[in-house]
């Protein structure tokens, strides 16, 4: 599959218009469905699709208003959907073992009472999540927020959502997804290492790794550009960078200001990581640009004192014949809770990988909430840390310790190794969240 990079221009996901609107939500709706389209150039690839198209289309809700969003399985199996990174009801959260059967639909209710972020939609299906996302059940929701309009951040047609993701292809564009493991094909929302046309004015980019197993590390050739945003919305500042690690999963919103570029410049994204190209931006025109990115974005929710701790670690384990995916020793099971969470409550959770003799890497990502990450290694958080954040990398040899504060909502939610290869194999584990 070797296409020349930049072959092909960077599509941007279409924004999902509401099938109705009534006075208090907005309702969606989404075939899942499997589907024939073109990733590489002259090859046609067999998908599994939210609405039929690779990426699937953005959700664009608004803080305050929630959304209703109904998703009919017209695939052969069973599927799911998990808004990564919302605060919802159990019902809508996409637990594993609750399943849409082939021809039945389902609808998720999402609240939206959250602020401003940018989110995404996969397939949660225990055992099968790895390859459902892999072949294309994935797609973005913006939560866009009006308290933060009078920041005058880059919008409109100059805030544009990025899904990256790795793949393999055959030589007849089927995805490859067991052995041997090769996803060296980088693709940026859904196309491999395209082009993307820009004015030289500033853009906010909404990263999101939607990889099963990879940690980009993206440069702009050793320019400087601003993160203002990590998985659960603003950051209390702009953090100038001129590397941002961006792990399965996470998200970062980025500000580029291309104004100080002349037209005709081509400015590439480079994966650090691989030392390969992830997108090119060509500066095309000039542009008035009247955003701005201030000093001060948002201040974070105070953190509550902690009166709870617990210890969490993620790891393999292996019999004769098989691997299973543990977290403190236990693979995933859904008749089992593993914690019970008094709601109301705040805490501290100590997260730790069981591999790190074996160099295997992990993630950990908490549904229901947003958690701040206190430190690593006994550390402060990294920039690309900080902030509200849902996943976050457990490299070997690392502990980081995550806060939570559990809001609202009841029930039983899980938190698992976001390397979906991993979770599927049952790295997984149960909370409730009780009265
Ligand atoms: Cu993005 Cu439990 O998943
Ligand atoms: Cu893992």
């Amino acid at each position: 599959s070797a296409v020349a990079p930049f072959s092909v221009r960077m599509p941007v996901p279409q924004e999902l218009r509401p099938a109705w609107s009534g006075p208090d939500h907005d309702l969606y709706k989404i075939a899942v469905k499997p589907a024939n389209l073109e990733i590489l150039p002259g090859l046609t690839t067999p998908l599994l699709t939210y609405g039929g198209t690779f990426v699937g289309p953005t959700i664009r809700a608004r803080t305050g208003r929630p959304a209703k969003v109904v998703f009919v399985n017209q695939l052969d199996r069973p599927t799911n959907v998990h808004l990564h990174g919302a605060h919802v009801p159990a019902v809508s959260d996409g637990h594993p073992m609750e399943t849409i059967d082939p021809g039945r639909f389902r609808s998720y209710d999402y609240p939206n009472a959250q602020q401003g972020t940018t989110l995404w939609y996969h397939d949660h299906s225990h055992h099968m999540e790895a390859e459902h996302v892999y072949r294309g059940l994935h797609g973005m929701y913006v939560i866009d927020d009006p308290a933060e309009r009078r920041l005058r951040l880059p919008d409109g047609p100059y805030d544009v959502p990025i899904f990256l993701r790795n793949a393999q292809f055959d030589e007849n564009g089927g995805l490859v997804f067991f052995s041997p493991y090769d996803r060296t094909t980088i693709l940026a929302n859904g196309r491999p290492q395209p082009y993307f046309p820009v004015a030289a004015r500033k853009y906010r980019f909404r990263l999101v790794n939607g990889a099963n197993e990879y940690t980009f590390r993206l440069t702009l050739g050793g320019a400087e550009f601003q993160q203002i945003a990590s998985d659960g919305g603003l950051l209390p500042a702009p953090v100038p960078l001129t590397e941002l690690v961006l792990g399965s999963a996470q998200r970062a919103d980025i500000v580029v200001d291309f104004a100080r570029y002349p037209v005709g410049t081509q400015v590439v994204l480079t994966d650090a990581a691989s030392g390969a190209p992830v997108l090119r931006f060509d500066v095309v025109r000039q542009a008035w640009d009247d955003s701005r990115v201030p000093d001060v974005l948002r201040p974070l929710p105070p953190m509550p004192a902690a009166t709870v701790r617990r210890e969490v670690s993620m790891r393999f384990g292996y019999t004769e014949t098989d691997v299973f995916g543990l977290v403190n020793d236990k693979q995933f099971d859904p008749n089992r809770v593993d914690f019970r969470i008094k709601r109301g409550d705040t805490e501290i959770w100590t997260l730790t990988n069981g591999d790190s003799d074996q160099g295997i890497e992990h993630t950990f990502h908490m549904h229901l909430v947003q958690f701040r990450v206190l430190d690593r290694n006994g550390a402060p958080p990294r920039p690309w840390d900080a902030g509200l954040k849902d996943t976050i990398q457990l490299p070997p040899n690392e502990t980081v310790r995550v806060q939570a504060t559990f809001r609202n909502y009841l029930g039983r939610y899980v938190y698992h190794c976001h390397y979906l290869e991993h979770s599927s194999l049952g790295m997984m584990a149960q909370m409730e969240v009780v009265p």
